[in-house]
């Protein structure tokens, strides 16, 4: 059985079932999800490898070869035609053309599933999907339940890495006017133990973590890779729970009465989806996403109980997040640049800025230095890089503003993240493409001589189509200096 088989057993039926992992009913073969590639902008539909199966990300890596993909559609299997698309602007307008949020990279989050590989929803800041017209999703104060699996280690405090119920204008319209799952570090309304991350409910102008505003203790901090966060609600009841989506059973953070605030008894459900965003198109949040379900009906802990011991039997693992040359932690390396008539160029850097420069062995020590970077494990995530100055030790390549630029680490998460690249085989077929780990629609690009994450078409004049797959190849050999 899938978890929406289990969840319609208990008789609170999935009204939208969304993974681009694997199938969440035992019977359910359609599209998981699409994708859109660069190359021509054509789209593929991505599905289970049998009946109920793990995604066939294969057809993904053929399609997406030599070029770079996007997820464009996350389809809902409970076959009310709940998809999930790019959120339109709200409230608050996201950064892609006509105030739309972001799509994410279709290879952001790889993973296995029983050993095969799928990929998750990377969301980074800016990125958004919903469904404002959303049918036979819970209304007013009627009960609902819904779980998402998610990347425990991937997380902000910005507003909002939601999924579930919300307003169908993505704007806010008051008090109980959402339901969602959250998950991160956000402090602005509600917090639990520690410093976070922790599962709260987004009920609107308020994410919740137990029986009132504000710190409510019972509510943990988790540290799982993979966490299961549940939310369910009714008249005058709602609950949080969570666990290890790997391993072990879920436990109840809160059970009990609504907010006594105004507004939130009896809540005012609109019954919009939202996934990565706040109600009002908050986009500042990051997050993964896996899977997840919405049901119509209160969920019983036992049937949730089940749901969970189906998604530890999944079995998520990591798996790579890079290919192409080989790096060796320590070792200096110079990359240079694959475009026609840049060939001679190296990434190097000029006080803070990165740019290209003709390197070559006959240059000053000075330059040389300066085009050799130490490769050093990935300061946010160790399965990935960064890259240290040879001629600076402490500081090191990160992206701000989508610029990149040298900067000493400072420990903060922000420099970490904005510092941690994650290498793949070249698009142009040679060297290798060196994605951002928190942007991984972005790559490092030259663009008139000077570096910058670029997503290959965009707003930015750095996101130029043109040219695109060669200037994001780079040639690694052994360093300068
Ligand atoms: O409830 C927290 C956030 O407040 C909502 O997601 C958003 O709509 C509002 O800004
Ligand atoms: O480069 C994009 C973002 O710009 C970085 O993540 C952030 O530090 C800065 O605001
Ligand atoms: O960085 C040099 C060139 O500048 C790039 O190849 C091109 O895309 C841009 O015009």
């Amino acid at each position: 059985a899938g978890p929406c088989d289990i969840y319609a057993t208990g008789n609170t039926p999935c009204i939208a079932a969304h993974s681009t992992t694997r199938a969440l009913y035992s019977a359910y073969t359609g599209a998981l999800y699409q994708v859109k590639r660069g190359s021509d902008s054509t789209t593929t539909d991505i599905s289970p490898l049998s009946a109920g199966g793990v995604a066939n990300a294969a057809a993904q890596d053929t399609f997406c070869a030599s070029t770079t993909c996007l997820i464009t559609i996350i389809y809902d299997q409970s076959g009310r035609g709940n998809h999930l698309k790019q959120a339109p602007p709200g409230g608050f307008s996201g950064p892609e053309a006509n105030g739309y949020d972001n799509l994410a990279s279709a290879i952001g989050a790889p993973v296995t599933l029983n050993g095969q590989k799928a990929y998750g929803v990377f969301m980074s800041p800016g990125t958004g999907y919903s469904n404002n017209a959303a049918s036979g999703t819970a209304t007013g104060d009627a009960a609902e339940g819904m779980y998402a699996v998610l990347d425990g280690t991937h997380y902000n405090d910005a507003c909002c890495f939601d999924y579930g119920n919300a307003e169908v204008s993505s704007t806010d319209t008051g008090n109980g006017h959402m339901e969602a799952i959250y998950y991160g570090n956000s402090t602005s309304w509600g917090s639990g133990a520690g410093s976070g991350p922790w599962i709260m409910a987004d009920l609107e102008n308020g994410l919740f973590s137990g029986s009132s505003s504000g710190n409510n203790a019972g509510d943990p901090s988790l540290s799982y890779r993979f966490v299961n966060a549940v939310i369910k609600g009714g008249p005058n009841l709602w609950a949080i729970r969570g666990g290890n989506a790997a391993s072990g059973s879920l436990s109840t953070y809160y059970s009990g009465a609504r907010p006594t605030a105004s507004g939130y008894n009896p809540m005012s459900k609109e019954g919009a989806i939202i996934l990565g965003i706040g109600g009002d198109n908050s986009n500042g949040a990051q997050g993964t996403f896996y899977e997840g379900v919405m049901t119509s009906g209160y969920p019983t802990d036992a049937t949730e109980n089940s749901v969970q011991a189906n998604i530890v039997a999944a079995k998520y693992a990591t798996t790579s997040l890079t290919s192409g040359t080989a790096l060796t932690v320590g070792s200096s390396i110079s990359l240079r640049a694959t475009t026609s008539g840049y060939t001679t160029r190296y990434i190097a850097h000029t006080g803070a800025t990165i740019n290209t420069q003709v390197v070559s062995s006959s240059s000053t020590t000075a330059l040389q230095q300066q085009a050799s970077w130490t490769v050093r494990a990935g300061l946010a995530n160790s399965a990935c890089f960064s890259f240290e100055s040879v001629d600076t030790p402490g500081s090191f390549i990160r992206h701000y503003n989508f610029a990149l630029l040298l900067a000493a680490n400072d420990g903060t998460k922000a420099l970490h993240e904005d510092a941690t690249f994650c290498p793949q085989t070249g698009l142009n077929g040679q060297g290798s493409s060196i994605r951002s780990w928190s942007y991984p629609t972005r790559y490092f690009r030259h663009y008139e001589n000077l570096l910058y994450i670029a997503s290959n078409g965009g707003v930015h004049t750095f996101d130029s189509a043109t040219s695109f797959n060669d200037d994001v190849s780079w040639v690694i050999s052994t360093g300068f200096a």
